[in-house]
């Protein structure tokens, strides 16, 4: 007789989610060294300002503010926002280290000591409270300096400071952190490349060749980082980090759908197809000649990927995407963030983000139908403006409301059969926003009194959200 799944597993991982780079702040404290969103100016013009090719990644006090290296001081409380995880009943956390405060240049020999004891610190907390540390050894934060002189991933020499530092993570946090990821959403490098490979594409040459020469640039050193683990610390799990994006064709015209499913193929898989199953996927090929990429592969490249798969798929979902081969004038930019047209189903978030939670569950089962490995939403959650009434109270339902469907579509994919092993909401605590810099974007269960000019007295308060995820997480989810 077959088993069916029922809902959530007991031990399912319920945490939620953040990164160094848009909490810690304390940007030079500790012997921190400068790392590329320090140098990112706050507001909604930061994409665009960042993405010009004229960016020049120096700090310039009199004319913008920079929201991380603020973040929201986590640096200096970080015990009184793990008690409160603590309070939600978290079983995991998943954060990220800071490069930047482990090698303050990149491509030092030695690391830092005092960055190390910091998270020494952070991991005693969280292991106070019986909650299990999730780690993204590099989320969106390379040291400035590996960027400035030596360009980032197009830079073959970063395979080894990125191995030499995973190394040291890998020893030094060896009791007790299990769970690790190598790079937060790798397949973000595609559309935010400075973010993701450090680089500033300057041509449509950089745009294809100096791309994907980086991404196997770090392909490789992810599969050195997960061989180390892997020896370092047996019984490890190492997963990789993709956005995923489910894209639906635009209507049931062959054109669209060939046009959809090629973006998806693009997108959605191929890092991952890269770090799964150890192998450049077959579509890729043909891309490549379309677009002259003539990667430089070294012997023994395709041999170290191969060797370096990881265990788990970690991904982050946050909306859906819908493809039209051409595109009015109207329809173009009317999207989501990543692109697409505008889907008549979905309505968005206030920063225009399409909301889909059945696009969730296709995601969960369109993954585990390619890969057959464990998977683990490590983001998903609602950016939206909240309000603090005049009794104190903050009532974010509509946070509730979004989180309550997307967790129904979770557990209906696990009644689909697929094998999911937990869920970390993105911004547990508000944060400063990747896209934007602004703290008005807010995610958390945890008001922090910061806003967008830098102003506040920073003081954590709980939303109505807080208690509800304390309920669903004490139900295992059966309470939504
Ligand atoms: C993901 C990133 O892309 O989305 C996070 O991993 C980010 O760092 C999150 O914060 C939400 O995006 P935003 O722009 O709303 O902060």
């Amino acid at each position: 007789m077959l088993e069916f799944n029922k809902s959530f597993p007991e031990g399912f991982l319920w945490g939620g989610a953040t990164a160094a780079n848009q909490v810690e702040g304390a940007y030079k404290e500790g012997d921190k060294g400068l790392s590329v969103p320090d140098t990112f100016p706050g507001g909604k013009n930061r994409h665009k300002i960042i993405f010009n090719p004229n960016f020049n990644l120096e700090i310039n006090k009199d004319k913008y503010f920079y929201p991380n290296q603020e973040g929201i001081d986590f640096y200096h409380r970080y015990k009184e926002d793990i008690a409160m995880f603590a309070e939600m009943g978290f079983k995991v956390y998943r954060m990220s280290i800071a490069w930047s405060r482990i090698f303050p240049k990149g491509d030092e020999i030695e690391p830092n000591e005092e960055g190390l004891a910091f998270y020494d610190r952070v991991f005693d907390e969280l292991h106070k409270y019986g909650i299990e540390p999730v780690v993204t050894i590099s989320h969106f934060e390379m040291p400035l300096y590996l960027v400035t002189e030596y360009g980032g991933w197009k830079n073959r020499e970063l395979i080894t400071f990125f191995e030499r530092y995973s190394k040291v993570v890998f020893n030094r946090y060896k009791d007790i952190v299990k769970y690790w990821m190598t790079f937060n959403e790798i397949n973000a490098g595609l559309v935010m490349p400075l973010y993701g490979l450090g680089i500033l594409i300057k041509s449509e040459e950089d745009k294809y060749q100096t791309t994907f020469q980086a991404f196997h640039h770090q392909f490789i050193a992810s599969a050195l980082a997960v061989k180390a683990g892997h020896e370092i610390i047996p019984g490890s799990q190492i997963g990789t980090m993709i956005v995923y994006v489910p894209t639906y064709s635009y209507d049931s015209n062959p054109e669209n759908v060939i046009f959809a499913l090629k973006e998806e193929q693009l997108f959605n898989y191929f890092c991952g197809d890269v770090q799964v199953r150890g192998e450049y996927p077959s579509f890729i090929k043909q891309y490549f000649k379309e677009h002259n990429i003539e990667l430089e592969i070294q012997e023994g490249d395709l041999e170290t990927i191969k060797d370096g798969t990881v265990d788990y798929i970690g991904f982050s979902y946050y909306m859906s995407r819908t493809e039209k081969k051409s595109k009015t004038a109207i329809e173009v930019g009317a999207g989501n963030i990543i692109g697409g047209v505008k889907n008549p189903f979905l309505s968005v978030s206030d920063w225009g983000w399409e909301i889909d939670p059945m696009g969730l569950r296709i995601s969960l089962n369109q993954l585990y139908d390619r890969y057959q490995k464990p998977l683990f939403i490590v983001e998903n959650g609602l950016g939206a403006y909240d309000k603090v009434e005049e009794d104190g109270s903050i009532n974010d339902d509509s946070r509730i409301e979004y989180l309550r469907e997307h967790i129904k579509a979770m557990g209906e994919a696990i009644k689909d059969g697929v094998n999911l092993m937990g869920y970390t909401p993105w911004g547990c605590i508000d944060l400063v926003s990747n896209s934007t810099g602004e703290m008005s974007k807010r995610y958390g269960f945890i008001y922090v009194d910061k806003h967008d000019d830098g102003s506040g007295t920073l003081e954590r308060k709980k939303k109505k959200s807080f208690f509800w995820y304390k309920s669903v997480i004490a139900t295992n989810g059966e309470q939504l």
